[in-house]
């Protein structure tokens, strides 16, 4: 039996106008998925929960309940096993991160299912090699969508600036809350949406993508001195930029005013493609608690995170 664990994600600064190639900053978080694989001759089976298997649908036909969460997993699981040509295996995933809202976990989950297989059938994968062979097949499973991102830091873990190119920096953990519309996303049409208003308003958009970029510049220092008031300064610059694209919805707008109304945030925005998701505040000291209740009392599911953590890892080997 093995199993690896491997992180979610927050984009911190930088998405959308990261696709058309300014800076991106993003950390890996302390929420993890979990992937245990374990001989099982003459069978592929996959099980799955996550934070919140809650949606189920019953298949009439042949009774069999279905969570369409689950679906949504075992999707990314069997392309994995497919590009190894794995067999005979039981295969179990438990993730700590809500699926299709911003945090990466589709990325952690074929980064962990990828690790725990090199492990199993003693491949030996490097880092790099689990990176690049699970960017190149989480896109499969997206059509072709997939920025190296999600995968880059669910290997790696810490931090990355993405442009053009990906590079790792070294800085310090960060603490910052989030908060979950509870409404899935999808960054497909986002990205559309605002690939659209570019192409029509180019004179318009391409500023705010070239101040977006220069934010995510202006972060890396802040984060490496600590400099918290004016990194909360800049999430609320970044945020009504975003806004300003299209892609904020009055969820997350709540949940964004909410935690700067709470009075404990030092600034807060949507994080990743929005159109529902994720947003992120960044407590003042010992603002965290009030700040989790003012999410919640804005409907948002809230939860504590610390950002910059460690990426892919073995959990055990006992085969
Ligand atoms: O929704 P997420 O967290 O996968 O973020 C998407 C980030 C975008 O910049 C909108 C798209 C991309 O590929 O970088």
């Amino acid at each position: 039996m093995t199993s690896a664990s491997a992180p979610g994600k927050v984009i911190l600064f930088g998405e959308h106008a990261v696709v058309s190639g300014t800076a991106a900053l993003g950390g890996a978080i302390d929420l993890r998925a979990r992937v245990t694989v374990q001989d099982l001759p003459g069978r592929i089976l996959i099980d799955a929960c996550d934070l919140c298997l809650k949606k189920f649908s019953l298949d009439l036909i042949t009774g069999q309940v279905v969570s369409s969460d689950a679906v949504h997993f075992t999707r990314y699981v069997s392309a994995v096993l497919k590009d190894f040509d794995a067999q005979d295996l039981r295969v179990e995933i438990k993730s700590d991160l809500p699926m299709a809202s911003g945090l990466g976990s589709s990325a952690a989950i074929v980064v962990a299912t990828t690790a725990a297989l090199s492990q199993h059938l003693g491949l030996g994968l490097s880092k790099k090699e689990i990176a690049e062979r699970s960017h190149r097949i989480e896109k499969s499973v997206q059509h072709g969508l997939g920025s190296p991102m999600d995968t880059a830091l669910a290997s790696f873990g810490g931090y990355l600036q993405v442009s053009d190119d990906i590079l790792p920096l070294d800085l310090p953990e960060l603490e910052m809350i989030v908060g979950y519309t509870k409404q899935p996303h999808d960054t497909r049409s986002e990205v559309a949406k605002v690939q659209s208003m570019r192409s029509r308003y180019p004179d318009l958009v391409g500023p705010i993508f070239q101040a977006i970029g220069a934010i995510s510049g202006r972060a890396v220092p802040l984060i490496r001195e600590q400099r918290l008031a004016s990194l909360g300064e800049l999430m609320n610059v970044n945020h009504g930029l975003l806004e300003a694209l299209g892609v904020g919805t009055r969820e997350l707008c709540e949940l964004v005013y909410a935690a700067r109304g709470a009075g404990q945030a030092l600034g807060a925005k949507l994080t990743g493609a929005g159109g529902g998701g994720c947003m992120i505040a960044l407590p003042a000291p010992g603002g965290s608690a009030a700040l989790i209740t003012a999410l919640k009392q804005a409907r948002g599911l809230a939860f504590p995170v610390k950002i910059g953590c460690e990426g892919v890892r073995l959990e055990s080997d006992l085969g």
